[in-house]
């Protein structure tokens, strides 16, 4: 028997490389986690569809924590690609990919600006 597929929206990668550690990319993924569990966004939850998963490096060191997400929308792949993130900006970019809304600007870098 295959595993349970859990529908879902889009994907967070959060880079646990040594510099976004460095810059609190660990505590970041435990406090995003705990509040995807809270409210119910996190993609087990009953009517949850984010998915968020630790990383290795993302190429921008320089600029962690690092945070892409990929998702479909508009039948097409959309990436978001964030730069020093917080967890105020992390908890906006994994709302929106649960409402199927825009990505947020703040901090967003690379393709599909
Ligand atoms: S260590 Fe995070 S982007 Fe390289």
């Amino acid at each position: 028997m295959p595993p349970r597929y859990f529908p879902t929206r889009g994907h967070l990668l959060l880079c646990q490389g040594q510099n976004c550690q460095a810059r609190g990319a660990r505590l970041l993924h435990a406090a995003l986690w705990k509040a995807l569990e809270r409210d119910a966004l996190a993609y087990y939850k009953t009517g949850g569809t984010v998915r968020l998963t630790e990383s290795g490096c993302l190429g921008a060191c320089a600029y962690g924590p690092t945070l892409c997400v990929y998702r479909e929308r508009g039948g097409a792949l959309e990436q978001g690609w964030y730069g020093a993130v917080d967890f105020p900006l992390a908890r906006r970019v994994a709302q929106a990919v649960q409402d199927g809304a825009d990505l947020p600007a703040e901090g967003r870098y690379g393709p599909d600006l």
